[in-house]
């Protein structure tokens, strides 16, 4: 009674901030008592690698919207390549002369402003490591951004827990980042234990797929799991579920974007979204901890995670289903030709796989034959 009647004498506004903020945790009330590894957290696939005008709308770009877009709107892992540029360490899809989102402290700084923002989320970074940086290399980019002290450190760094902490643990503890590098030797991290090695905790089914029938529940790595689903699933790990689709030019891979709509879709038609989760999940007798997808407002991806997460309360999101960008067609078909043409006139004796490229990476320069710039 006492706090209405003081309420009573304060502005409207004044009194909405007073007034105690309903508590969502990764934008549900109904997430704060679950664990980290039991929900899934909508991935962006690529993240800073954009098809937006800051890149004349590549065709290589995963996302229509950047990494504070995607966090805003729900997204909760965001992903990246990290490559070695001059002598510094920067976001590039494959190769620097190609796709270059500027530099990874850059963009943990965007992340850190965001967790600075959303004091009840917890993120994932999952960074793909493909010049080798070191625990260290990679522990001075995170101090630079001011991250370190959001990190979560897991208690094991050279196997999974059969358990992680809740959701409303790691935010009570303001320890609300937990970041997975691909790959880290875990035996000569000694100097940043919070950059967990990802194939220590998480397996992952296929990612380079071609066809919209060809999605798979089935592991696929770390490479001692390959098909081996039982294994997988008594070793903790987590599972990954990679879910977005490559269409090919010439032997090179690049995103689907046209059939995106069915491929994030939370049903109906060839390879949707919802459908291939409830597979993977009956077959996992569990739902998968992480989704990854391209152009993750189409679909919208996040209506499968909702659903897998049994959330109808969604609260503190933007919804960007109803501003998805789209590329002028005009500019989108010119870099389009220029592609084609580039790839005419490259060499593509070795038949390699845009997909496993990306995600190993590799010189794209030396590919192409060299001394070509899209
Ligand atoms: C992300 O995109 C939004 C919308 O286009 C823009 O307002 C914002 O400045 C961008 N943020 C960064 C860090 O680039
Ligand atoms: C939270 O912090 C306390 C005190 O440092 C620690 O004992 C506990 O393990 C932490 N919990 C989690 C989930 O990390
Ligand atoms: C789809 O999977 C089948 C069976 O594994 C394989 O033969 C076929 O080549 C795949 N199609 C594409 C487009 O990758
Ligand atoms: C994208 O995928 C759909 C479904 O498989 C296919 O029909 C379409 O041709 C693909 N787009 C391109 C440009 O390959
Ligand atoms: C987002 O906006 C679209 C288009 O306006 C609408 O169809 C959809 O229901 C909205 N989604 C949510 C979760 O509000």
């Amino acid at each position: 009674m006492a706090r209405f009647s003081v309420l009573a004498l304060l502005p409207l506004a004044t009194a909405k901030a007073v007034m105690p903020r309903q508590t969502a945790c990764n934008n549900s009330p109904d997430l704060c008592s679950k664990s980290y590894g039991e929900i899934t957290h909508l991935g962006a696939h690529d993240s800073p690698f954009l098809r937006d005008a800051s890149t004349d709308y590549s065709t290589f770009g995963n996302q229509y919207f950047n990494t504070t877009v995607q966090l805003d709107a729900g997204v909760r892992l965001v992903s990246g390549q990290v490559h070695k540029k001059d002598s510094a360490w920067h976001m590039c899809h494959s190769s620097c002369d190609y796709l270059d989102a500027g530099k990874l402290s850059t963009w943990l700084s965007e992340i850190k402003s965001w967790l600075d923002d959303n004091k009840n989320d917890v993120v994932t970074v999952l960074l793909v490591n493909s010049d080798d940086a070191s625990a260290s290399d990679l522990h001075s980019q995170f101090q630079a951004a001011n991250l370190v002290d959001y990190a979560y450190t897991p208690t094991s760094q050279t196997s999974a827990p059969t358990s992680w902490p809740t959701l409303q643990e790691l935010i009570s503890n303001n320890t609300r980042l937990m970041t997975f590098v691909a790959s880290l030797d875990a035996s000569k991290n000694t100097v940043a234990p919070y950059l967990m090695d990802e194939f220590t905790y998480i397996w992952e089914n296929p990612y380079d797929v071609t066809s919209p029938s060809n999605f798979s529940c089935n592991p696929d790595r770390p490479a001692n799991l390959k098909n081996d689903l039982s294994s997988a699933l008594s070793s903790n790990r987590l599972p990954f579920m990679n879910h977005f689709l490559y269409q090919s030019v010439l032997s090179l891979e690049y995103p689907n974007s046209s059939y995106v709509g069915t491929t994030n879709a939370p049903s109906g038609g060839t390879g949707n979204l919802g459908d291939a989760a409830s597979k993977c999940k009956e077959a996992y007798s569990r739902q998968p901890a992480f989704i990854l997808v391209d152009f993750f407002d189409k679909g919208p991806a996040i209506m499968t995670v909702d659903n897998l997460n049994g959330v109808t309360n969604a609260v503190g999101r933007t919804n960007t289903t109803s501003a998805t960008q789209t590329s002028s067609a005009s500019t989108y078909s010119n870099v389009f030709k220029g592609l084609v043409e580039l790839v005419r006139s490259a060499q593509l004796g070795a038949n390699p796989s845009m997909g496993e490229w990306i995600w190993a990476g590799g010189d794209w320069g030396s590919l192409l034959g060299g001394g070509i710039a899209l």
